[in-house]
């Protein structure tokens, strides 16, 4: 079954989205800056660096540039422009999740998408994104990671408390899932009920992360070589949150490639589906590959083939918009997962949008460029404060900077800041400073 696409963006909860221009004040009595005497630093020193409820799920994962060498390379029996343009969404997920409108969508990216990179994505067009996966022990004890994953800080924060502005403003974080890791049933449960609390559209269980076990415990990937014990877990996060939530669970293909956890991948599948657990996300690496080689699409192409019914999101290997439609077609998969594929690259939404509404696939001005930088840099400081801001838009603006026509020169230039102050420099110096325009904006957030 298919179902038209909507042309107009709607939040969670339905309610038609008046698109702001990105450049519009998001506070209409603009406060005066400080300038501190001293340089702020964008590198933290050691005892800066903060334990919040985030872990670094993909902490050594290689670079771009390193990663896209060895990506799995697909070939289709027709042009990607058809695939888009007939392309919809499978109506059970909308149906379940409000304003789910296309199939792909902002994956957990630990140490990048936080609100303000998912404010930039839902502006670009992602309909849907994943938290990084958040620590249930830390979320009980109300580390500070739990005040910063609030989808609605944003906006509190911003003053503007009432949904409807929240939305006009588009300082609306939702549809959003929350995503959770932890090792023991009772702590997952009691933090999933929390993230529940919190306004989460949906929760995520974390079976994917390949981070070291701490302390002898399972967690995340771990968990795929222990099926019973990850059946418990996904067993008391549904129990614990209510019915009409609905809970997904992110899974790797397996934890190595042996013949007994493959097996234990299709207990776990299979069991998520039969506790009533509504998609699974399925990262074709291992967690023994953590993120090397190339993802197996094939992987998910015979899992599709041997389990139609089941909704199943793909991940792995989408680094161009070109590849999102690639994978759904090569694979059968119902929606795709997007990550480094959209780090520094919002536009990657966008481009989709335009592809399935039959437009060619547009790449981003500087005028562009330079505007989602400094609206990313405004959410960003509204949301960390200027310190931490420095840091994420210095790691942004290194990835961001692939876009640039002399991407190294500017890339370096990020590489090379220290200061807030050199980091506005790169901005004026590489992508000019002139006056930036709100129409300009809007149009490129013009739904499909
Ligand atoms: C820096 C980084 C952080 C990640 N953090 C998370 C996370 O918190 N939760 C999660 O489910 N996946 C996380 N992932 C995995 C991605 O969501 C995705 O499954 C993986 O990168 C494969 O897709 P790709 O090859 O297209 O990047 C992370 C990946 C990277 C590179």
């Amino acid at each position: 079954m298919v179902v038209e696409l909507a042309t107009t963006w709607r939040d969670a909860r339905g309610v038609p989205a008046t698109l702001a221009p990105m450049s519009v004040p998001l506070d209409p009595t603009p406060r005066p800056v400080e300038r501190p005497a001293r340089p702020r630093f964008l590198r933290p020193a050691p005892s800066e660096v903060e334990s919040d409820a985030a872990v670094g799920c993909g902490a050594d994962a290689p670079d771009d540039a390193d990663a896209e060498e060895a990506r799995f390379r697909w070939t289709l029996g027709r042009p990607i422009e058809e695939v888009a343009r007939t392309t919809s969404i499978d109506p059970r997920i909308p149906a379940a999740v409000p304003g789910f409108d296309v199939p792909f969508f902002q994956a957990g990216l630990a140490g990048y998408s936080d609100g303000p990179m998912r404010l930039v994505a839902r502006r670009h067009g992602a309909p849907f994104c994943v938290t990084e996966a958040l620590l249930d022990r830390t979320l009980i004890n109300g580390g500070k990671g739990r005040r910063k994953e609030d989808p609605d800080l944003l906006a509190t924060e911003c003053g503007m408390g009432d949904l409807e502005d929240n939305v006009a403003a588009d300082l609306d974080d939702h549809p959003i899932a929350g995503q959770i890791m932890g090792t023991f049933p009772e702590e997952m449960a009691q933090g999933s009920r929390l993230l529940v609390r919190m306004g989460y559209d949906v929760i995520d269980v974390n079976l994917a992360c390949p981070v070291k076990k701490i302390k002898k415990s399972n967690r995340g990937g771990h968990f795929l070589a222990y099926p019973n014990e990850a059946i418990a877990l996904l067993k008391a996060v549904r129990e614990a949150v209510p019915s009409e939530i609905p809970c997904t669970v992110k899974l790797r293909r397996a934890y190595d490639d042996t013949d007994a956890m493959a097996a234990n991948f299709e207990r776990i599948f299979d069991a998520a589906y039969d506790l009533g657990y509504l998609w699974t996300t399925v990262h074709c690496r291992t967690v023994e590959q953590r993120y090397l080689g190339p993802a197996k699409w094939d992987f998910l192409r015979d899992l599709m083939r041997r389990k139609p019914d089941r909704i199943v999101f793909g991940s792995g290997d989408v680094w161009t918009v070109e590849d999102i439609f690639a994978m759904l077609e090569y694979t059968g998969v119902h929606a795709v997962s997007v990550a480094r594929g959209c780090i520094g690259n919002p536009w990657i939404f966008r481009q989709a949008r335009e592809l399935m509404a039959g437009r060619p696939a547009s790449q981003p001005s500087l005028l562009e460029q330079r505007q989602v930088l400094l609206d990313h840099f405004d959410l960003s400081v509204r949301l960390h404060g200027e310190k931490k801001a420095g840091r994420m838009m210095r790691k942004f603006g290194i990835k961001f900077a692939r876009h640039h026509h002399d991407a190294q020169r500017v890339k370096s230039s990020f590489i090379g800041c220290t200061t807030v102050d050199e980091w506005h420099a790169v901005i004026r110096a590489c992508y000019g400073d002139g006056p930036l325009t709100p129409t300009h904006a809007r149009a490129s957030r013009e739904p499909a």
